[in-house]
């Protein structure tokens, strides 16, 4: 197992979720796979019982392989987990909340431009502040193309449109340096298009952002 999982931890990896909207994506992952596994299964196991028994195919209708096999069973697996996959995703929405300190981040051909409303003499490009064990929404906009804001550890994509703010709310449990790419192919410089979170102790950080951080 060390070995087939290796490859999923790692700065960009949705499997190592450093916060709760990136646990709920991987949670939500973990069980797709596992319906996912146990369906295979199931397939094969008619596959090979229908091989090695020959009599036993038979002796089930074929109208009954195709209502219970085809019909049944998909409308029970996947209204679970559209209803499984829904349930985590309303809980992920950043729901209007005031008490949720808001950073803007402002995609351009091919930088992330970073602003603070309640800092408004702080701002970088590429790296963005914010205290670790809080939520924060992150306004989301465009100077020019497409972009898609991307910090795998932390929470899933959101689209950086011009003209347009679309908001993700991320919270890192702890304090660290989180990577974040542009997801969604904006030009020649698209694949350097990225970026970094940095979580700061909550203690430090309004004492950081005061001291206006460059
Ligand atoms: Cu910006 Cu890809």
């Amino acid at each position: 197992m060390p070995l087939g999982l290796s490859a999923c931890t790692g700065p960009l990896s949705t499997l190592d979720p450093a916060g709760p909207a990136a646990a709920s994506s991987a949670g939500l992952w973990w069980v797709m796979l596992g319906g996912a596994t146990v369906l295979a299964l199931l397939v094969f196991a008619l596959l090979a019982l229908v091989y090695l028994r020959p009599g036993v195919g038979a002796r089930v209708r074929g109208r009954d392989w195709v209502v219970y096999g085809g019909l049944v069973m998909p409308v029970v697996v996947l209204t679970a987990l559209v209803g499984y996959a829904l349930f985590a995703g309303e809980r992920l929405l950043a729901h209007p909340d005031e008490n949720v300190p808001r950073v803007a981040a402002r995609g351009e051909m091919w930088v992330w431009r970073f602003s603070y409303p309640d800092h408004p003499g702080a701002g970088e490009t590429d790296v963005l502040h914010i205290p670790a064990g809080q939520a924060v929404d992150v306004l989301v906009t465009s100077s020019d193309v497409v972009h898609s804001f991307w910090v795998p550890r932390l929470a899933g994509k959101i689209d950086a449109i011009p003209g347009h703010e679309n908001v993700v709310r991320i919270k890192a449990d702890r304090p660290g340096a989180y990577n974040g790419v542009c997801a969604e192919f904006c030009g020649m410089g698209h694949t350097d298009m990225r970026f970094m979170v940095v979580a700061h102790d909550p203690a430090d950080y309004e004492a950081f952002m005061a001291g206006g951080a460059q």
